[in-house]
């Protein structure tokens, strides 16, 4: 959308949350509530954006450095004297934006869409108007500013704690998303008073000095009334979040993933799963995952940054930050940590931890492994309980085992060490130094017997039950 912007109000602390976090980065599946909004912005069209901090600003400038390369302007409103307080001390923004038309929106309403504020959009231009509320009917309107219309004409906004008895019944309210003529707003942001109930500079103030020098000012009611859902306490958080929990697995019905249950199953909104995927019960699915077809995930899976192939078994495992390829069964009980690779074809058995290493295909970890900063090959046997001693102490050191290695039970590999291609490892060794190609190294003691040893114990020592 050519010759718009938006400035998103980020600056409250969100007393009621009673979070040590700015409101507005309190995540909702796994994602802050200003994520939401500056992508429905984006999505919008709207290129140019400024957010205004406050409480704890320099968290909130952290996250939109790291998740927007710095793309985004930040104003600071050092007190939080209200929500017009806060747009005038964007003015700077305002000003290098005159001539253009502004959406002013808050940075704790998550459910806003693209397409609201761009349809929004689309009636002020129609309308011509210099300024336009989105509102929205609610049921339960307590709380937000309530809209006041006199013969069917927007008159102004009340908010709750000014309402009279009257107007407190009106249902249909402000959305806290807003156009405005950019130039218009900059004449009248310093007019704005504090002579209401909360003390505050109240943005919907403008509306009323905008109405007063005959300026045209339109509602744009919503259809979809969730748009508006904002957070204010830890009970609306837990409600918003259920509501997008399940509006997410329904989206993911329709791409024709099954759900054996939606018993604690809880999918991030970017998650993208592949048909014919069956998620479990008691699966969380983080930011940035993409899952394959066929797949079958949970019981109780994690999975946070992480590309899994097609028909992947993962049973109640955790995978952070890692690829899993195709064919990959997984589980019970298995930890994969950051940058791990597991190509396909691989078994992976209860009670695995996978770190930083690459498995080639084909490879088995059967039971209670540890495999840390190591290299393996293809088609390589592990035994049970084969640890990787990967750190001396002072530095992590890598393991390679090569192609077809067969590693025994309860191998002890030192780091740095090469176990090279179809090498085998006794059972029970300590294996401190490389081990050539086709070899068997033992490195554990010779058994030796002290014949006759126990009868003479036993005769001094005294039996429970005769
Ligand atoms: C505001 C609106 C209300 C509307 C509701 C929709 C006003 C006066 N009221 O009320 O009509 O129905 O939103 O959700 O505008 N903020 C700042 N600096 C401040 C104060 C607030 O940046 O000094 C930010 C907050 O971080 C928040 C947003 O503005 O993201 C809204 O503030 P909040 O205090 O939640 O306003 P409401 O009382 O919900
Ligand atoms: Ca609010």
């Amino acid at each position: 959308m050519d010759g718009t912007c938006a400035i998103i109000l980020a600056g409250g602390k969100g007393t009621r949350m009673k979070s040590k976090k700015p409101k507005v980065l309190v995540e909702v599946l796994f994602k802050p509530m200003l994520g939401y909004v500056v992508d429905a912005c984006h999505a919008a069209g709207i290129e140019h954006l400024c957010t205004v901090t406050g409480f704890r600003a320099e968290v909130v400038e952290e996250f939109l450095n790291k998740n927007y390369g710095g793309s985004i302007e930040t104003a600071l409103q050092a007190e939080q004297k209200g929500t017009g307080h806060a747009v005038m001390m964007a003015e700077d923004f305002l000003k290098r934006n005159a001539g253009r038309d502004v959406c002013v929106v808050c940075g704790d309403s998550p459910c806003i869409s693209g397409e609201v504020i761009e349809e929004a959009y689309r009636y002020h231009k129609e309308q011509q108007n210099a300024i336009t509320v989105v509102t929205a009917e609610m049921e339960n309107p307590h709380g937000y500013g309530r809209i006041v219309r006199k013969n069917k004409q927007l008159q102004k906004i009340v908010e709750q704690k000014d309402a009279s008895i009257e107007e407190q019944h009106i249902k249909e309210i402000n959305s806290g998303v807003y156009w405005f003529n950019v130039d218009n707003l900059l004449s009248q942001l310093g007019s704005l008073t504090t002579d209401n109930a909360q003390g505050e500079y109240y943005l919907p103030q403008v509306i009323d000095l905008t109405l007063e020098q005959g300026g045209r000012v339109g509602a744009y009611l919503s259809e979809d009334s969730d748009i508006v859902l904002g957070v204010n306490s830890r009970e609306e958080l837990f409600r918003l979040n259920e509501k997008m929990r399940r509006s997410i697995i329904y989206k993911h019905f329709e791409n024709g993933v099954q759900f054996a249950s939606m018993d604690g199953v809880t999918i991030a909104p970017d998650a993208k799963i592949g048909v014919d995927t069956v998620i479990l019960n008691g699966t969380i699915i983080k930011e940035n995952v993409v899952i394959g077809e066929d797949c079958e995930i949970g019981p109780n899976a994690v999975i946070q940054n992480s590309e899994i192939g097609d028909r992947v078994k993962l049973n109640a495992t955790q995978c952070y930050q890692s690829r899993i390829h195709s064919d990959v069964d997984v589980g019970p009980y298995v930890h994969i940590r950051p940058n791990s690779e597991i190509k396909s074809h691989v078994h992976i058995g209860d009670f695995v931890e996978v770190k930083n290493s690459v498995v080639g295909e084909g490879t088995g970890i059967s039971h209670l492994t540890y495999v840390g900063d190591s290299d393996v090959g293809r088609n390589v046997n592990f035994g049970c309980g084969v640890v990787t001693v990967n750190y001396d102490g002072v530095k992590k050191n890598r393991c390679v085992i090569e192609d077809e290695a067969f590693i025994g039970c309860n191998t002890n590999l030192i780091a740095p060490v090469k176990i090279g291609k179809s090498a085998y490892t006794a059972a029970g060794s300590t294996i401190t130094q490389d081990v050539p190609d086709y070899a068997l190294a033992i490195a554990r003691n010779k058994q030796e017997h002290k014949e006759e040893f126990a009868k003479k114990k036993l005769a001094g020592r005294k039996k429970k039950f005769q």
